[in-house]
């Protein structure tokens, strides 16, 4: 029986999508997406949710009761924040201990915390002058981007980078680790055992 998978997001879902092409798709696939949280109507995520004909609902930390009844009556056995920008309430997170993970466009644990997403992330690590970015993915904890890493993928930062490039490439490395992670935990493994090394994945 594939992983049940709900995935959280708050913006493109970009990372979404690919879950779902990895997924979705293949008959003896490890997990599947079954379920798509979006912080508010109409963003992306939903509307690529849709597409792929994956339920889907929209959902405020203020209501943690409201997504923990959804995530049982769905089964749902791993949680994905994917873009996702709220905190995660602490009845949540500990229903779902170390079955909620989230991707971070940095290598945490530097450039992570709350108020670091999105560009302010690449905005940090530019003034920083640091030559490697990456991506991260870990479990999630009360704290934002607290929790054990599980993966992580470097990126060179550039001469001249600006947010938005240094994003992108980022994003890339996003797509390689987070598909990685969800089966590798799907299929029992523990992915910081896997020896990620470049052109691992
Ligand atoms: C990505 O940089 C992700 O790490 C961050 O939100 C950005 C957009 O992700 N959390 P997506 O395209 O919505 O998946």
């Amino acid at each position: 029986m594939p992983s049940r998978v709900a995935v959280l997001a708050s913006g493109g879902g970009t990372n979404l999508q690919v879950l779902l092409d990895r997924f979705n798709h293949e008959d003896h696939s490890p997990a599947r997406v079954e379920l798509v949280v979006g912080s508010r109507p109409g963003i992306a995520a939903l509307e690529r949710a849709a597409s792929a004909g994956v339920p889907t609902m929209v959902w405020s930390p203020a209501e943690p009761a409201l997504l923990l009844q959804r995530l049982e009556a769905d089964a749902i056995d791993l949680v994905v924040l994917a873009g996702w920008l709220r905190l995660i309430p602490p009845a949540v997170v500990h229903r779902y201990q170390a079955r909620m993970i989230n991707i971070h466009p940095a290598l945490l644990p530097t450039f992570g915390g709350a108020g670091m997403y999105g560009a302010r992330v690449h905005e940090a690590v530019l003034a920083a002058g640091v030559r490697v970015s990456g991506a991260t993915v870990h479990f999630v904890e009360d704290e934002y981007d607290s929790g054990r890493i599980l993966a992580q993928w470097p990126v060179p930062v550039l001469r001249g980078d600006t947010p938005a490039e240094l994003a992108a490439r980022v994003l890339q490395a996003e797509h390689r680790i987070l598909p990685a992670v969800v089966a590798a935990l799907a299929q029992g493994e523990d992915p910081a055992t896997a020896s990620w090394l470049p052109g691992d994945t």
